[in-house]
């Protein structure tokens, strides 16, 4: 039986912050009320000869850096992304390109809002455990700055740009011990984007191109379906919630991240919280929030850490790793 582990993690970060006084001047909002609300104090937002792709390349340098891999060593990568350079060629083909990855492996691009990178690790694990890939480029990455209407003061405050990666390599013990992935479309409309290129250029008009969010009711599924998750993803391995480590959840709202904290009955120093300094970057938020505590040594080999996620769809999942 082979199971796969993270042999390396990496971020990247676009360079520009833009604190919650500086949108205060554009719209009708406070430092206050979006500390209070969000637990947010700033985000990073991607300027000119910034992309999705940029921030990707930068994350997996770090994560193959500290993997101890180069280029030619690496046969599967995944980006899970909601903003793509382009249609296509896919953000996996795109990334292996700039990355001078001429393994000829499969590479694409996953779409699953704030879940993506989830969806993403699930699916190499499952490539690896198969014996399909032996090391894989995991990223989650966006730039949803690009797809926010910066007047409407009850999305622009939230979201922020960046990218995480790992790299996942085939084991003898798991590393991955489980994934636990979902999602409900009748919830669709709560969490969108309205437009796509099926709906043709006309349906692009001002309005109509930017993320949307019924805030408290996402706010109020969000909290609830991370707790059944979390009973979940314990349950199906027959852990305590003492048996955790370490909480690394999806950075949407402090609030979120304290209730899903109380019910894993954890204190708030086990819980990696990064929504602070990067706002929600949708499905960079949790392999970014990963990297951080690894880095600044936090977490430790031998570590069990507990990763979820929970975006539009919705979409919603869970991994129970040992580090
Ligand atoms: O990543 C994917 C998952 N996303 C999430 O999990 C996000 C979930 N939702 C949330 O985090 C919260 O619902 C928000 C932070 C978006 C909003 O917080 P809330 O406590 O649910 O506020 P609310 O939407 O109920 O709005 C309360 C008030 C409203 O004013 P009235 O109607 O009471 O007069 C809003 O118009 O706050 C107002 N408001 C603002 N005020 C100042 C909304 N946004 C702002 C703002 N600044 N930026």
């Amino acid at each position: 039986m082979k199971y796969s582990r993270i042999a390396g993690t990496g971020r990247c970060l676009p360079q520009k912050v833009v604190t919650n006084a500086e949108l205060a001047k554009s719209v009708d909002t406070s430092d206050e009320w979006i500390r209070e609300r969000t637990g947010i104090s700033q985000r990073h937002i991607a300027g000119d000869d910034e992309t999705t792709l940029t921030l990707c390349e930068g994350a997996a340098l770090q994560a193959m850096e500290a993997a101890g891999v180069g280029p030619g060593d690496i046969d599967l990568i995944l980006v899970g992304t909601t903003t793509p350079d382009q249609v296509f060629p896919n953000m996996g083909v795109l990334l292996q390109h700039r990355l001078g990855i001429r393994t000829a492996c499969p590479s694409f691009g996953l779409e699953a809002a704030c879940t993506g990178f989830l969806y993403a690790l699930s699916l190499a694990d499952k490539f690896i455990r198969l014996g399909d890939a032996k090391r894989a480029l995991v990223v989650g990455a966006e730039t949803l700055s690009r797809m926010i209407d910066w007047q409407d003061r009850t999305t622009c405050v939230l979201f922020g740009d960046g990218a995480g990666a790992v790299i996942l390599e085939t084991a003898d013990e798991p590393g991955i011990i489980s994934t636990h992935l979902h999602a409900d479309g009748q919830y669709k409309d709560l969490l969108y984007h309205p437009w796509g290129v099926s709906q043709g250029a006309d349906k692009l008009v001002p309005g109509h191109d930017a993320v949307r969010m019924k805030g408290n009711e996402v706010f109020k599924v969000a909290v609830m379906t991370l707790g059944r998750i979390v009973d979940e993803t314990l349950a199906a391995n027959n852990l305590e919630k003492a048996d955790i480590d370490w909480l690394i959840p999806h950075q949407a709202n402090i609030r979120i991240i304290e209730a899903t904290a109380r019910k894993l009955g954890m204190p708030m120093e086990r819980v990696v919280v990064t929504v602070g300094e990067h706002g929600n970057t949708s499905a960079a938020s949790v392999p970014m929030a990963l990297d951080v505590a690894v880095r600044d040594g936090r977490i430790k080999r031998g570590d069990m850490l507990l990763l979820e996620a929970f975006g539009g769809g919705f979409t919603w999942g869970s991994a129970l790793i040992r580090y």
